[in-house]
């Protein structure tokens, strides 16, 4: 039984904590719009959600599904033209730019400068965040795009020895895995999926030089060049492996067919690996990850961020404060990361938790990073404008779905999207 004098120190510690939690209490809510839907994804948005709660915050779930974003990007569209923006969107890349351009986001250098972010961020990464060289955003993570995803259960059915390393390989694998009755590449025919293989294609054929020239200076030369002739050609080769339901098909529908052992590889970013782990699965040993053939060395890199926007109420702006901290902070970066399949933004966080594939990702950021062998995806909005994307993506993805337009054709229409840049 607790002395009198025990319990009064209880109450008196509980009031105190009651009153910290008060003071927080009318802290602000804060309405995030993102498209983070899959299974992998909304346990990952949920840690940032359970984060915001404990600091007393109110969070809005503002979750507009549609793999890749475009749809979240049509909606924000309309919120903010209507002058209600959410506190804070899933925007990316370039766009944050174009955001930033119409005056509409709010400044965060305060909190950058409290939480030192220019310290903790690869300056590739902090100016990306900047506009006119103030922080507009804030880095969630490092998703590498240049992956396939495998089950290993299906490659020993077929007879498959490893992992391909070259094109080749690949080929003679997918052949293998067909002859036994399985999908061989799980692909979901959307265009932005479409373009998450193309661009590892371009940078498994042509290298990580030539994928800077030809899909992010759009150098009409690169564009019209043999490199660009065979990669199209793979890129074509690859459509035959693939299922007659794969058009349309959600991306995490698709991963959902090689863990189940129905198809053997992926094309796709490691938030892939957050649906396995969502699953339970093992990495290792209920799928495996490797570079996309021929990119081992290289790194294209897909970084989400959050943009905020400009508020009205000064409990919004301490909330909108509180995010942009949050999502920074050693905590956050651990947990949303070892369930997003990404990698911490932050510089020099820990990755003991983490798993083989992350390890190897995280190696290879910091190696690349010293070359010129990092290099922006083009299908997760990292590389040109918004317009020249949605153009290039579109004639990629005619390409892909009309088996009569030539690769000639299809070279020209490439170079007519890129003069969109
Ligand atoms: C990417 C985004 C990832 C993941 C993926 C599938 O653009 O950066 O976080 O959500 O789309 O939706």
């Amino acid at each position: 039984m607790l002395k009198l004098s025990k319990i009064a120190t209880v109450v008196a510690v509980a009031m105190s904590a009651g009153a910290a939690f008060t003071s927080t209490a009318f802290a602000g809510e804060v309405e995030v719009l993102h498209y983070w839907t899959s299974g992998g994804e909304a346990k990952s948005a949920a840690e940032l959600k359970k984060m915001m709660q404990a600091k007393g915050h109110v969070w809005k779930d503002f979750a507009v599904a549609g793999g890749g974003g475009d749809a979240a990007a049509t909606v924000l569209k309309s919120r903010v033209v209507s002058g209600n923006p959410p506190a804070a969107a899933q925007i990316k890349g370039p766009a944050i730019q174009e955001w930033a351009s119409e005056g509409v986001l709010t400044n965060l250098d305060t909190v950058a400068a409290a939480e030192k972010w220019d310290t903790l961020l690869p300056p590739v990464v902090a100016n990306v965040m900047k506009y006119k060289g103030h922080y507009v955003a804030v880095p969630v993570n490092v998703h590498r795009v240049n992956w396939i995803w495998a089950n290993p259960e299906v490659l020993k059915k077929a007879g498959v020895a490893g992992m391909p390393k070259t094109y080749d390989e690949f080929f003679a694998a997918a052949d293998k895995i067909k002859a036994a009755g399985l999908i061989a590449v799980a692909h979901g025919g959307q265009n932005w999926q479409d373009f998450t293989t193309f661009e590892s294609v371009v940078l498994g054929v042509g290298g990580a030089k030539f994928y800077q020239d030809a899909l992010v200076k759009l150098d009409a030369k690169a564009i019209n060049s043999d490199t660009m002739k065979k990669s199209l050609e793979t890129f074509r080769k690859i459509k035959g492996y693939t299922d007659s339901a794969s058009s349309g098909r959600d991306w995490n529908l698709t991963t959902a067919l090689v863990m189940q052992g129905k198809a053997g590889f992926q094309f796709m970013g490691d938030w892939a690996k957050g649906e396995f782990l969502a699953a339970g699965k093992v990495p290792g040993k209920d799928f495996l990850c490797a570079a996309a053939p021929g990119t081992s060395s290289s790194f294209t890199f897909n970084i989400d961020s959050f943009a905020m926007f400009k508020l009205k109420s000064a409990d919004a702006q301490k909330a909108q404060n509180d995010l942009a901290a949050a999502i920074m902070s050693p905590e956050f970066q651990e947990t949303f990361n070892l369930n997003k399949g990404s990698i911490p933004v932050r510089l020099n966080s820990k990755m003991d938790k983490f798993d083989d594939c992350a390890k190897l990702s995280a190696k290879d950021f910091v190696e690349t990073s010293k070359t010129s062998s990092l290099v922006p995806s083009i299908a997760h909005s990292m590389a040109v404008s918004p317009a020249a994307e949605g153009a290039i993506k579109d004639a990629v993805s005619q390409f892909w779905n009309d088996d009569k337009i030539t690769v000639a054709a299809a070279m020209k229409n490439i170079a007519n999207a890129a003069a969109m840049k």
